[in-house]
């Protein structure tokens, strides 16, 4: 089983990794992998979260990351996604891969034996969103009473992966920014299968009633060249106290992070009273172990 999109979970696939979690976290087993397996870790793009959190979960269930920059092999030469895939899972009993392009590592999982992870792609960042939802989850008890309010660009990574986990979950979403900004139409469309999700360039109107309040850079990674223009187009969806107002006032603010403080976020929002912050992206240990445990299990 791959899981390069979040969509590759059934929203039990997503209930069980929360149980692994959620017994990982109170200590109630004694849980490991098979003895010395192995992960690779092929990455085109920085991490400090993702590649930590795998390095770490995988070790502490007795197994071993190998961290490869892509640079360093013979990508950087041309080598294809397909052969690379097939090397690596001859060598390793899981690959998560960060990559610029979805349907590289979508030819990385077509030519591998064992799991492929989606550590991110331009298009999705599946092990993130269930890392939000569990984090809401333990905030939020039934997912119908939560309603997240996304605001920025709500066309990147982590709000596509995140709104059709949150809808599987029966959470609902709104999606808040700039006016002719749209979502990615294929990730709204799936989302709008499953549940309810909706569009705003009102910031008062998007974030009514909203107890989840979600953002994220206004540059992704591989946006660098755009850098200026975004932050403009972005600016009035800056998650600041004001912008808080329109919430529900018990609401919750979330960041996948990195941050860029005084651009997507304010320093007195993230390091204030509503964030949660630092509990997600502690949890991003937690799920990720959860999240080899349950691959393992679907080998057995
Ligand atoms: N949230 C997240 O994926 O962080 P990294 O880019 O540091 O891995
Ligand atoms: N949307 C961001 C997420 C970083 C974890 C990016 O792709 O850079």
């Amino acid at each position: 089983m791959n899981i390069l999109s979040i969509n590759d979970l059934s929203k039990d696939d997503m209930l069980k990794i929360f149980d692994i979690a959620e017994n990982l976290k109170d200590n109630k087993e004694q849980t490991s992998l098979r003895e010395n397996s192995t992960l690779a870790l092929f990455f085109e793009k920085p991490s400090t979260r993702t590649r930590t959190s795998f390095e770490a979960g995988i070790s502490q269930l007795g197994g071993k990351g190998i961290y490869i920059d892509s640079n360093t092999t013979q990508k950087s030469r041309g080598e294809s996604f397909a052969d690379i895939g097939r090397m690596l899972s001859s060598y390793c009993d899981f690959i998560a891969a960060r990559l610029y392009r979805h349907d590289d590592i979508v030819e990385m999982a077509e030519n591998s034996s064992v799991p492929v992870i989606n550590a991110l792609t331009d298009l999705e960042h599946p092990t993130q969103a269930l890392v939000d939802m569990y984090t809401i989850n333990s905030h939020i008890k039934n997912f119908k009473d939560v309603k997240i309010a996304f605001v920025g660009d709500i066309a990147t990574n982590t709000a596509n992966s995140l709104m059709l986990a949150a809808t599987k979950l029966g959470a609902r979403m709104t999606l808040v920014g700039p006016k002719d900004y749209n979502p990615n139409s294929t990730y709204f469309n799936k989302a709008r299968e499953h549940g309810l999700v909706y569009v705003y360039d009102n910031v008062k109107e998007g974030l009514e009633g909203a107890n989840i309040v979600y953002t994220d850079t206004f540059v992704s990674m591989g946006q660098e060249v755009e850098a200026e223009k975004r932050k403009e187009l972005f600016k009035d969806f800056q998650v600041n106290s004001k912008l808080l107002e329109y919430a529900d006032p018990s609401a919750l603010v979330m960041h996948c992070l990195p941050a860029h403080r005084g651009e997507e976020i304010t320093s007195e929002v993230i390091d204030g009273p509503k964030s949660i912050v630092w509990e997600q992206a502690k949890n991003k240990l937690l799920i990720a172990k959860a999240l080899l445990l349950f691959l393992s299990l679907q080998q057995n």
